[in-house]
């Protein structure tokens, strides 16, 4: 027979030496390799496009580490209760081991022609090892495999998302504590409302990162379960040992069904869930710097090495990495409504259709790391105009509330008073001024209850600073707000990820 060109680079040197038995096997030194983990069943050669479009090599050799680790602990399990024996497993553990080693340092190349990453793994170790190698796969399918690697992966990257957002917090952190007097308008419907500080209103962002992060941890917990040893859906006669598989992986134990252990992805789904929320909120936070970022606002600057010129326009700075933050979430979003809609309809096991979870897991993750990481790098690089800021948030009638509470508090029902400081708002308007403008006459010319101590009731200052109600923007509550980020940010949970391997 002739190489199928497919296997040139990991079977060539063994074509050389050995004689072939049929299209999709050959010996070498007695023993024989199917190049395909089917090999046995198919003998005609499928065409180059359902080759191309049934294998997932480029995508899931990303999680050659969690397969590689996953098949050690399978092999040392088999070794252990004797069902293949001690050097042969011993065999397998120090080729694998030495497989991953080689891969991590460059020195062995994935090869891309090959069906997916476990026939890889499996095949590169047959190649070296003989026999042993084929026994690797004993009580096990890839259903369960793919299901252990997926696992292994998503609760690695989980982990290192969360740090990330424990990264952004840490800048929001930093920005609240030097800004807990850097006034400002807070807004609703977009229109200036009533003062606030910046710290108070990036204080809103840290809880919406906070919950993203604990979301996340949830998850975690949730799917730290193991199913390997659930073989193709209906366990296997063998006598495996999954807790043993499950502890040393460092999963809390075995998941309880072998058919949900190879049918379930609820994980993959929860964390594209949590990445959406995740972009929804680093969108948000974006169309603010957009916002604040424009000629008519200019609250902040954001550095040159976040924004951009224009090819024609010589006087553009443009917020490009807030936008494209912006505008890289709707992916996100259809990653997680091509999960949402490939499971479906799926009849318990494992299709092929769950295939189709890696390349939209995969994209929604590189996109979700790549914007916190960015935008982090943007928000800590932000200059804050104080002068105007505070200048916008003394305009616009934003201590229009504190004038109605005044006159509340002069025995005025607040019904009336809203009525009367509405009036007052139409003067200021005709006569293009503040409220704090007004002479005292003004002033009385709409109520007796008003009296020179209002200026100071309706300063900018006292609109802040008297608002010391849990979670408001008063100097006191947002004390006590910037000590509870610190007691957070400051409670470490520490993952070793590493130990596992
Ligand atoms: N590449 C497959 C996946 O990602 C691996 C599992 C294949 N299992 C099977 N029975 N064909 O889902």
């Amino acid at each position: 027979m002739t190489i199928p060109a497919q296997n040139d680079t990991i079977y060539k040197e063994i074509f050389e030496n050995n004689e072939s038995v049929d299209d999709s096997s050959f010996t070498w030194k007695g023993t024989v390799i199917n190049m395909k983990l089917w090999g046995g069943r198919f003998t005609g050669k499928e065409n180059e496009l359902v080759d191309k479009y049934n294998s997932s090599i480029t995508f899931d050799s990303r999680f050659w580490r969690q397969d590689i680790t996953g098949s050690i602990a399978h092999a040392r399990m088999l070794g252990r209760q004797g069902i293949i024996s001690k050097e042969e497993s011993e065999q397998i553990l120090s080729e694998l081991k030495k497989i991953y080693d080689e891969i991590e340092a460059g020195t062995l190349q994935i090869d891309m022609t090959a069906e997916d990453i476990h026939s890889f793994v499996e095949a590169t170790l047959t190649e070296r090892i003989g026999n042993a190698g084929k026994k690797l796969h004993t009580g096990r399918s890839r259903n369960d495999q793919v299901a252990l690697d997926m696992r292994l992966y998503c609760r690695d990257v989980a982990h290192d998302i969360s740090d990330k957002l424990k990264d952004l917090l840490y800048t929001i952190f930093h920005i609240m504590e030097e800004n807990t007097d850097t006034y400002m308008p807070g807004f609703t419907h977009l229109q200036k409302a009533q003062p606030i500080t910046l710290a108070h209103h990036l204080g809103a962002y840290f809880e919406f990162f906070k919950r993203d992060r604990s979301r996340i941890e949830d998850c975690i917990e949730r799917m730290n379960y193991s199913p390997l040893g659930s073989g193709a859906l209906a366990g296997t006669t063998y006598p495996l040992d999954r807790e043993m598989t499950a502890d040393e992986l460092g999963f809390y134990g075995p998941t309880e069904n072998s058919i949900d252990g190879v049918a379930d992805r609820d994980y993959v789904i929860e964390l594209l869930a949590d990445f959406s929320l995740i972009m929804q909120h680093l969108s948000r936070f974006s169309e603010e710097i957009i916002i604040w970022n424009s000629n008519e606002y200019r609250f902040i600057e954001i550095s040159d090495a976040y924004s951009t010129g224009s090819s024609i326009m010589p006087q553009k700075k443009n917020p490009d990495i807030a936008e494209l933050v912006r505008g890289k979430t709707g992916r996100v979003y259809g990653s997680l409504m091509t999960l949402l809609t490939s499971l479906k309809g799926l009849p318990l096991a494992y299709n092929k259709d769950m295939q189709e979870d890696k390349e939209a897991f995969f994209d929604a993750l590189d996109t979700v790391s790549d914007s916190i990481v960015l935008f982090n790098g943007m928000l800590a690089t932000l200059t804050f105009n104080k002068d105007v800021m505070a200048a916008s948030a003394r305009n616009g009638f934003t201590n229009a509330t504190d004038a109605a509470d005044y006159l509340v508090n002069n025995g005025i029902p607040f019904r009336d008073a809203h009525g009367i400081i509405g009036r007052l708002v139409l003067y200021c308007i005709d006569k293009k001024c503040a409220l704090d403008d007004l002479t005292i006459d003004e002033f009385r010319q709409f109520s007796p209850a008003f009296n020179e101590d209002v200026y100071e009731a309706i300063s900018l200052q006292t609109c802040v600073e008297k608002r010391n109600t849990i979670g408001a923007p008063g100097k006191l509550a947002i004390e006590r707000m910037i000590q509870k980020c610190n007691d957070y940010l400051s409670d470490e949970i520490i993952h070793n990820d590493e130990e596992w391997l």
